[in-house]
Order: structure tokens, then sequence, then C-alpha cells
């Protein structure tokens, strides 16, 4: 596996590559690899002759007072995942490599899409998110990129930024990967004390009460609301949990619905506070067409 940190030495690592006659697949990601990149890693070499891998902490998806500076940083352990999981190339640049001195251009998704869940408490974060996954694809050029469903609202506004822009790059987006426990893989959780942690496991509880009553069949089990409020009913006994959202959404456009349609996907989406500790998660609601 070869590290480089410039986008000259990943020219030259092209090169030397034979990326001519491979597929590329790409997974950005901002370090403190987990099972859940890793899930990607070993997706994206599966499916393509090379696997590439950025790892770089992007300052602007952090807003003023959000984590950017204590974000967990261990990069010697992420070239070591990196390359076990199959990574042909790791990129790992400095922030100036990525915005040279001056750089003054955005990439932003506008519209509801990016307002609300995540946006509404975190209003440049999309925009930070989709001007460094350009930058990143430019760079790369891969012809697959991959990302997880545990930022289900980031997969959308991506793949909505790659219809819009006709960027040249097929978007993969993979499940979910969650400890044994059912807490879902996320570099942030460890932040969490151990009974932040033990609360945290509400999020995943919740969720899967919601699958459960709408697989119950029971008359109203499909309304959003209801679905909602057997989550929030859930994580709210958590006397350390701050919910901040929990919605029940359209799968495909986040656009609010009143009901789970059969043959449609929903997409229930929570993200709530512990502490200094911002966790998000959710769970695809599905009902089969009659
Ligand atoms: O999901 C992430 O880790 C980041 O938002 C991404 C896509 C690497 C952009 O910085």
């Amino acid at each position: 596996m070869s590290l480089v940190k410039t986008i000259g030495e990943l020219e030259d690592w092209r090169k030397r590559s034979g990326r001519k006659e491979q597929t590329l697949g790409f997974v950005p990601t901002m370090g403190y690899l987990h099972e859940g990149h890793l899930s990607l890693i070993r997706r994206a070499k599966a499916e393509n002759g090379l696997a590439a891998v950025s790892i770089f902490v992007n300052p602007t998806q952090f807003g003023p007072g959000e984590d950017f500076e204590k974000y967990p940083r261990d990069t010697e352990r992420d070239y070591r995942l990196a390359k076990e999981a199959g990574a042909d190339v790791v990129f790992c640049p400095e922030a100036d490599e990525i915005y040279a001195p001056g750089f003054s251009t955005e990439v932003e998704v506008k519209g509801g899409l990016t307002q609300k869940l995540c946006g509404a408490s975190r209003p440049i974060h999309f925009k930070g998110v989709a001007t460094v996954v350009n930058i990143l694809f430019n760079i790369v050029r891969p012809d697959r990129a991959y990302f997880g469903q545990k930022d289900a609202q980031q997969a959308v506004v991506i793949q909505k930024m790659v219809r819009d822009l006709h960027i040249p790059v097929e978007i993969v987006v993979c499940p979910i990967v969650r400890e044994k426990d059912g807490l879902a893989m996320s570099s942030r959780n460890m932040y969490l004390s151990p009974e932040e942690r033990k609360q945290a496991l509400s999020l995943s509880r919740g969720l899967a009460k919601a699958r459960g009553l709408l697989a119950s069949g029971e008359e109203g089990c499909d309304r959003a609301e209801r679905l909602a409020e057997v989550i929030g009913r859930e994580i709210r006994k958590e006397p350390l949990a701050k919910p901040e959202y929990i919605e029940i959404l359209d799968g495909g456009t986040l656009e609010e619905i009143e009901r789970v349609e059969p043959g449609r996907k929903a997409l229930a989406a929570v993200a709530v506070r512990f502490g200094g500790t911002r966790l998000i998660d959710n769970t695809v609601l599905s009902l089969e067409e009659k």
C-alpha cells in the first residue's frame, strides 16, 4: 500500500498503479477508522481493481464550538487498518493541500435537504461536506465512491450533488455497522462515558421498536407520528439523553411523510446528545407492496 500526502504524489501513484486498466473505488474518511469504515474499504476493494482511502479531518464542515480540534486522530493506526482492509493507497493531505491559500469556492446543495435534520443545528456542515467531497473527487477521480448509511443525510446530499453537477462517479451507500450491543459505530463513540455509552443504546432500541411496530401490522402502525413516538419514548427513558430530532421521512428525498407507503422506503432518523457528544442513527422502514 502507498501512503501519499500531496496531489503530486497521488498522481505518481496513479501512473504506477495500473489505474488505466482498472476501476478505482474511493472511501473518503476523516480517519480514526472503525469497522464501519473498514467495511467500506473492503467493499471498494471487492468491487474495483484498486481502492483509495482519504484521511482528512475537514475543517470547513465543523461549526464554531464543534469538535474539530478534539476530533480523534490516530494516523499510524489508520494506515495499518486501511492496508489490512485492502486499500492500495491512502491519501492523507494537509489542509493547505486541499484548500490552497486564497481558496474561495464553495459547493452548496441548496434547499430543505441540507437545512433539516442535522442541517438544522449544523447550518454550515453540508456545505463543507459537499465542497470537500467535490475537491476529493476531482483529485482522486474515482469510478465509485463508498459512503455509510449511518450518515444517511450526507449520502442523500452527495447523491444530489453528483446528479446536479454531472460528476462522473457512482455513489455506493453501504449498511450501518453496529457494535454487538447495537450501538452504531462512530468515531465519536469514544467521547461517551460508560454511563452515556449504556444509555446510548436507546437509539438502536428505539429504532428497532419502530421496525417492530411497523411489522406488527396493527391499525395505524404505518403512521409517521406513531413511529416517531415509539422511538422517542424509548430514548426519553434515559435521563442523560437529550433528543435533537426524531423524524420519519421519505428515504429518497427526505421529504416529510404522513405514513410509510408500501413499496416506498422511509427513513427513521434520530440525533441525540449525551453531554457534549452528539450521536446520530437511523433505520430504513419499508412495507412490501400489496
Ligand atoms: O463522513 C465523513 O467522514 C465526512 O463527512 C467526509 C465524507 C469524509 C467528508 O469530510
